[in-house]
Parts: structure tokens; sequence; C-alpha cells
């Protein structure tokens, strides 16, 4: 089994309410997951990723479409895909009162872990997820980053193949998202499949093997992000880096529509006696291609909720 979630036209319609038509959240979505991928859904507010994840882990029924996950049916073998996954919502489901080591045994009792290994697999989680100090802690006292941490820990605790985890750094300080995106770096050396969402440009770009971007319930490309951005690049893009005498510098952006060494030779010959310290291509970034694909800008996937912390904490 190669594909641990495949996914097929999955749909989900909100019913009409007072004020609004009924809505297509997630219209019509296939994608599939490879085992031990990062796989990131990433879109910005409202275009459907939350809802996904609640149909694919059994919280919400799909209106149309089917999923296989880890070869079981969706619909029909929910019970045994639930004994199998992890599931980290964005709101914490963990216990305030309980310490960080007792939520871990409260969640592996759930799942049925045997009790000679809740100890054992409850300490080896604190160290992994650098809680080992905040063992006897309760939850509610813990930092925003290391509630986030634990929660991820407690839907591992059952030692599940495949996890969920809905926007893990969103709200959190730039240091804490990126001590959380090296912890879920380092679940792919435990063979664990991530499936996760972010609205996070630069977090899809650096943790994830592959990247659906989500726009309006829709899956509007798909592919590696390499993949993704060698085929958003039309033509060459070159950075000249220029100094004149006295010293100051200068870059020039130089769109090669006509071959690179003519558009060079055409740039340099106004370049008034400049000495060229650099010359160096461009790459598109994903977000490049996002606003290729979308047409958004990328100030949609800014949009903040609940915590504090700013669009910015993808970056490090
Ligand atoms: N229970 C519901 N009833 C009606 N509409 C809903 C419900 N849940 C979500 N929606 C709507 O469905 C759309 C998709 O919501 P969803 O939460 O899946 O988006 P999201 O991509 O997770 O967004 P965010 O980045 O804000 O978390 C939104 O327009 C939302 O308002
Ligand atoms: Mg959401």
């Amino acid at each position: 089994m190669n594909d641990i979630i495949q996914a097929n036209g999955l749909t989900k319609i909100y019913p009409a309410g007072k004020n609004h038509s009924p809505l297509r959240a997630v219209d019509g979505v296939d994608f599939t997951v490879r085992q031990g991928e990062v796989f990131g859904f990433l879109g910005p507010n409202g275009a459907g990723k939350t809802t996904t994840i609640r149909m694919l882990t059994g919280l919400t029924r799909p209106t149309i479409g089917s999923a296989r996950i880890l070869d079981f049916d969706l619909l029909s073998d929910l019970t045994r895909i639930k004994k199998h996954i992890g599931v980290v919502p964005e709101a914490s489901n963990l216990y305030d009162e309980l310490t960080a080591f007792d939520n871990l045994v409260f969640s592996m009792q759930l799942y049925g872990v045997p009790r000679r290994e809740w100890k054992v697999r409850a300490e080896e989680l604190l160290f992994r997820f650098r809680l080992s100090e905040k063992r006897d802690t309760p939850f509610a006292k813990l930092s925003r980053g290391m509630k986030r941490a634990l929660t991820i820990a407690a839907a591992l605790s059952h030692h599940p193949p495949l996890v969920f985890l809905d926007e893990p750094t969103t709200g959190l300080d730039v240091m804490s998202a990126r001590s959380l995106r090296q912890m879920i770096a380092a679940l792919r050396e435990q063979d664990v499949t991530v499936f996760l969402t972010t609205h996070y440009l630069e977090e899809a770009e650096r943790l994830c093997d592959r990247v659906a971007i989500i726009v309006k319930g829709r899956v509007v490309a798909l592919d590696t992000v390499d993949r993704l951005k060698s085929n958003a690049q039309q033509k060459t893009v070159i950075e000249v880096t220029l100094a004149n005498p006295e010293g100051q510098q200068e870059k020039k952006r130089i769109e090669c529509d006509n071959g690179v060494e003519a558009e060079i030779q055409h740039a340099l010959a106004d370049a008034n006696g400049q000495r060229v310290l650099a010359v160096n291509t461009l790459r598109p970034s994903l977000e490049d291609v996002f606003i290729q694909l979308t047409g958004l800008n990328t100030e949609v996937m800014l949009v903040e909720k609940g915590g504090k912390g700013g669009g910015g904490n993808a970056g490090g």
C-alpha cells in the first residue's frame, strides 16, 4: 500500500441558512497522500481545509464523494480508521487540569494502549517533544507552543501511522513555530505520514513533500514544491549586482525574453563602467506560484484568527 489516503470527489455542502444559500465548502476534491510524506493542504481562510480534515477523520460526513484511508473505506470502516489515525484539531482537545504526563496517559487509555506501555511511551513522547521538564505541569500552565507540542504528542500516543494536523503553527511566535516544525519534520523518521493544513506559504515550502493549493473548496494545484515552481516559471529571470566606482551597489532584475546572453549584454551596455559583482538566476518562490495559480494576493493568507503572532511566523 503506497497511498495512505485516497480522496475521490470529496464534497461538503452546508445547507442554506436564513441569510445564505447552500455552501460548497469542499467541492469535488481528489488527491492521494503517499506513505511517509508530509502532505500540505495550503489555502486562505475559509478555503475548506478544516472541513476536509473533518471529513477524513469522521467528524463530518461528506455530502458527495468517498475516500480510502489506510486501505479502509471512509464511510463503512470509520471505527477502524479512527483507531489508526491521530488528529490534532485547531483548538486543543487536552485537559487543562491534567499534567502533561497524565494527559498522555489519558489519551493512551482512550486508545486502548496496554497499561504496561503507558509510562515508557509517555516519557518517550515528552522527551521527543522537548517537554520532559514539564512532565508534572498542568496543561493550562504550559506556553502556547508547548500546548501545541503536547497535543501532537497525545495524538501520536497510540503510534498511528497517519496524523492530521490542522494549522499546527498558527498563533505561535517565531521560535515556537520553528521548533514545532522541526518536530513535525522529525516524524518522517518515525514513519508517520503527516497531513497538515496551513496558510503559511513558507511553512508549506519548508515542511511539505507535496502541496495541494486549495481555494474556495477546490484544489487548484497539487505537486511537489519544486515542480510547482518550475511549472510556474515562464521565463528566466536574472539578477545582476553592479557596483559603481564609489562602491555603491545596485541590483538589476532582468527578465530574459530574448535569450539570456543577449539580455545580459543589453543590460550591461548601460551599466556605465559599473563592475559586475554577481549574476544570479532567480527562482520563483511558492508565493509567486500561489499568485499565478490563484490570482489572489498573498495578503489573503495573512488573515489571523484568535491567536497573536501575526502572519509572519513561517520565517526562520
Ligand atoms: N458547520 C458549518 N456550517 C456552515 N458553514 C460552515 C461550517 N463549517 C465551515 N463552514 C464554512 O465552510 C467554509 C470552509 O470552512 P473551513 O473551516 O473548512 O475553512 P478553512 O480552510 O479551514 O479556513 P481557516 O483557514 O479559517 O481555518 C467557510 O466558508 C466556512 O464558513
Ligand atoms: Mg481551518
